[in-house]
């Protein structure tokens, strides 16, 4: 380990090891599988320009934030606030964080065990000689069953625990530094074969062109909520691998690049995934199920479809993985910091409790399919309620805390590590961070769920 300041905890060793496990958090489910099925939901082109403007102005603000904090405290998501603001209530937003990664990883190991069962779909060959319709059916049927799904989301709870068990360098940073860039060529290759399909154009059209009659105050939450899941921000996982972050890493730049990776993939994936959708004669708005039906398809459809089939589903699994351990950690880094327990045992007992409300994520899509709350299943609550209510709030908090309570002289200090480099945006960083973004995610938020009336 070469930090100055972290010697005495594990931390990363690089700076690529910095921004390849961060971008490992972010890039995830989220933008290949959440991001088309939002968007789809959502109108396409409108919903993708309104999420642009958020993670550019508070997107990158609230993870800049949370990196600043994390680096300060040297501290897990909660810690961090009681190590900073001592006596006070400012603890409180980090239970929130940690309810937060309860609540995501319960439902992502659901779709997470989808991938498991797509990629060993894909060895077995399961898809060739079907057509759409029957690829269709296929996810149906694997959907409805019990057993099946539950299998593949608990082992995959297993895989997240086991690279927790190994810490922060020999885990996390050793798996993401290699695995991340093959993803992305991955991509790009099926984006050629998607953008070359008969057809195609309507997609890109549908994804590029917007349409902003479809503009309603729950799309632009949607797209608030979608910015905040992607980038992994607004729970503290950020503060969490911040506090692993070396003191002379410049944080405004590693900010810039994982957010111009996390983007520029969900992008990607779009182009990836509506060409296909119109070419095929996929609804866009499909749902949680879209990319599951449309790939397998696509993969049909390609010149050596077989290799690439069985490729993309192992990244995008390992994709997830680097995404789930990153909530893990979250929870296990404040299990051990303030719980005073062992690695090992934080990290089973949390797995587990964690699976239990897991379980019932997934058996929303059988058993418990006619279950509902507000209209919605176990596991459209979850992500509706993390993704749209407690990450936005988190984010609200955090940008609070650093804005107000840290106030503009350790927010420099830590832009500028200490006045050795400088930082040209810090004016409207501060201002950002004080004024537009609470008041922004407060007013989306309000709005997004019809408090100003009409919808
Ligand atoms: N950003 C991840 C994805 O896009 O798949 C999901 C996620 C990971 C959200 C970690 C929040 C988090 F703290």
């Amino acid at each position: 380990m070469t930090g100055n300041n972290v010697a005495a905890r594990d931390g990363f060793s690089s700076k690529f090891g910095v921004v390849a496990a961060a971008a490992g958090s972010a890039v995830g489910l989220g933008n290949i599988w959440r991001f088309p099925y939002v968007a789809g939901e959502n109108g396409g082109g409108a919903f993708l320009l309104i999420y642009l403007g958020f993670i550019l102005t508070i997107g990158v603000s609230v993870m800049l934030a949370e990196f600043i904090i994390g680096r300060r405290s040297q501290s897990n998501a909660l810690g961090a606030f009681k190590k900073l603001a001592p006596s006070s209530l400012w603890w409180l937003v980090g239970v929130m964080g940690i309810i937060a990664a309860f609540v995501i990883l319960a439902f992502y190991t659901t779709i997470a065990g989808w991938t498991l069962e797509y990629l060993f779909q894909a060895i077995g060959n399961g898809f060739s000689a079907k057509n759409a319709a029957e690829i269709s059916g296929m996810f149906d049927s694997f959907q409805h069953s019990t057993a099946r799904p539950l299998i593949w989301q608990l082992l995959f709870m297993g895989l997240t625990a086991a690279v927790i068990l190994g810490g922060v360098q020999k885990g996390i940073e050793k798996y993401t530094k290699l695995l991340m860039p093959m993803l992305v060529l991955l991509i790009v290759i099926m984006c050629v074969r998607s953008v070359t399909l008969d057809g195609a154009g309507e997609g890109l059209k549908f994804l590029f062109k917007p349409d902003f009659s479809k503009i309603t105050g729950n799309v632009v939450l949607e797209a608030l909520g979608q910015a905040f899941f992607s980038m992994s921000i607004g729970m503290g996982a950020l503060i969490t691998y911040g506090s692993y972050v070396q003191k002379d890493n410049r944080l405004p730049s590693t900010t810039f690049q994982i957010a111009l990776a996390d983007t520029g993939i969900a992008i990607l994936a779009g182009v990836m995934i509506f060409p296909a959708v119109f070419a095929f004669g996929v609804q866009p708005d499909a749902g949680t199920g879209l990319v599951f039906q449309v790939l397998p398809i696509i993969f049909q459809q390609m010149p050596g479809g077989y290799i690439f089939g069985v490729f993309f589903f192992l990244l995008l699994t390992v994709a997830a993985l680097t995404s789930t351990i990153s909530l893990l950690e979250v929870v296990v880094a404040w299990a051990i910091e303030e719980l005073k327990m062992t690695r090992r045992k934080a990290t089973i007992l949390f797995a587990a409790a964690i699976s239990v409300l897991g379980v019932l994520a997934t058996l929303s899509f059988s058993e418990l399919s006619e279950f509902k709350l507000f209209g919605k299943t176990i596991f459209d609550n979850l992500d509706w309620l993390s993704a749209n209510l407690l990450l936005p709030l988190g984010g609200v908090f955090i940008v609070i805390f650093l804005g107000w309570i840290l106030g503009p002289k350790i927010i420099a200090d830590e832009v500028t590590n200490q006045g050795t480099i400088k930082m040209k945006l810090l004016k409207i960083f501060i201002f950002i961070l004080r004024y537009l973004a609470p008041i922004a995610i407060l007013l989306v938020f309000l709005n997004g769920i019809g408090v100003f009336g009409g919808n």
